[in-house]
């Protein structure tokens, strides 16, 4: 099957095979190619340039691109898509006046979320987190991260991991499996966190890597969660088992989580709302990615991850949903772009590397994803016709999206 897109008005981060990731400075550009066509084969981009070259180019499907732009499919590092029930009571006792600590202390928060999600059957779980990545793939994510930690059993972890393993199989869009082990202590271990972490350790990571359900590890690092100390047990027991961390830090309070991370060798480290300089220090030659959620900052209205102080010191930046009923009950990738462009000050060029390829590389997955380029996956997104491509963060809060393809395959 071959699909020839032709007369794209613009075409979007066109990159050569050995970019996998794109730093400060060079964030600021996003290559692309202007009257150009783009051919398919099965799920592979084989070819493209400019229209003068497209002379004698046959194929099963051609799609006119008229005035249209197109991109690499969103690729979200960061999202909780498997989950249950809806947390709508709490949305509005934080409108009247509760904080996000103050409600998760009163057992609402992730135990909330636990609670619901241990007592709903696997089928039904699979398809409600099958409807709500069908809806995201229609806003144009192509590869999405998945985290458990809503289980907070084994039977429950499990649980999650193996309807992401389902999703896998259901859906053209790319997923990425993290165990994040612990999310939060669990009411049966209130006054034994040590008990619940020597479970984890002992017995649920060994399980989850003997099922081979994934090869990431996450822990919510933070006050009231997990200290660094905690972490770093996590972290130890999953680089045993050959897991590569992807980890929360740094949403609420920075206490050195970052460094730990970076000496763990994290492939990520999420939220950063808080930033100290010793943090920055410790992400300066990593080979760690910061990852800025802006969805999640803009509804729990906290602070904004500082984008501009990463960037102009040389790092890169990627940016995810936090999919999730808690924090961020939002998938929609073009929002976050539209977020990070204007409350975050980075511009379009910025959003949208942060955005495709550097989430591909926030998920280990940026030789096949997060660019054009031939032979990486046909994961793409087809606009309306619009002005040019910064009218998408600008035009915030509308679709622009005319067509969707993923693995090769016309979704949307
Ligand atoms: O990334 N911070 C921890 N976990 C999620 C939210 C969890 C929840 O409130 O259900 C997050 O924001
Ligand atoms: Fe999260």
């Amino acid at each position: 099957m071959t699909i020839l897109i032709k007369n794209i008005k613009e075409l979007l981060q066109v990159r050569e095979p050995n970019i996998a990731i794109v730093k400060g400075e060079d964030m600021k550009h996003l290559p692309t190619l202007k009257n150009a066509y783009l051919l398919i084969e099965n799920d592979t981009i084989v070819q493209f340039g400019p229209m003068d070259d497209c002379i004698g180019i046959e194929a099963n499907k051609i799609i006119d691109a008229n005035g249209k732009t197109v991109l690499p499919a969103w690729c979200d590092s960061h999202s909780h898509l498997v989950y249950t029930g809806d947390r709508t009571q709490e949305f509005v006792d934080r409108i009247n006046g509760l904080s996000y600590e103050e409600i998760a202390n009163r057992g609402g928060g992730i135990l909330n979320s636990a609670e619901k999600l241990q007592q709903t059957n696997e089928d039904d779980l699979f398809e409600q987190s099958l409807k709500r990545l069908e809806l995201v793939a229609n806003q144009g994510t192509g590869a999405i991260e998945i985290k458990s930690g809503y289980g907070l059993t084994i039977e429950a972890e499990l649980k999650m991991l193996r309807v992401i393993k389902r999703l896998k199989k259901h859906s053209q869009v790319k997923i990425i499996p993290t165990l994040l082990a612990a999310h939060a202590v669990p009411k049966a271990y209130k006054n034994d966190k040590q008990g619940f972490l020597d479970l984890v350790i002992n017995e649920l990571i060994p399980k989850v890597k003997k099922e081979e359900l994934s090869n990431y590890i996450d822990v919510f690092c933070e006050n009231g969660y997990f200290d660094l100390d905690d972490t770093e047990q996590i972290l130890k027991a999953g680089k045993a088992h050959d897991m590569i961390p992807k980890i929360h830090v740094n949403q609420f309070n920075a206490f050195g989580g970052v460094a730990l991370a970076v000496k763990y060798n994290a492939l990520s480290v999420d939220h950063l709302e808080e930033l100290n300089p010793d943090d920055m220090d410790a992400l300066k030659g990593s080979n760690t990615m910061p990852v800025a959620l802006p969805s999640c900052s803009y509804f729990l209205s906290i602070p904004y991850t500082p984008a501009r102080k990463l960037i102009d010191a040389g790092l890169p930046l990627a940016l995810a949903t936090d999919y999730n009923p808690g924090s961020t009950p939002s998938g929609n990738m073009n929002f976050v772009i539209s977020t990070a462009c204007i409350k975050m000050k980075m511009t379009p060029e910025e959003a949208i590397n942060a955005a495709t390829i550097n989430g591909a590389y926030a998920m280990g997955i940026s030789n096949l994803y997060g660019s054009i380029t031939k032979g990486k996956k046909a994961n793409l997104i087809i606009t309306n016709e619009i002005p040019s491509y910064a009218y998408m963060p600008y035009a915030f809060g509308d679709n622009h999206i005319d067509s969707v393809i993923i693995n090769g395959t016309i979704i949307k």
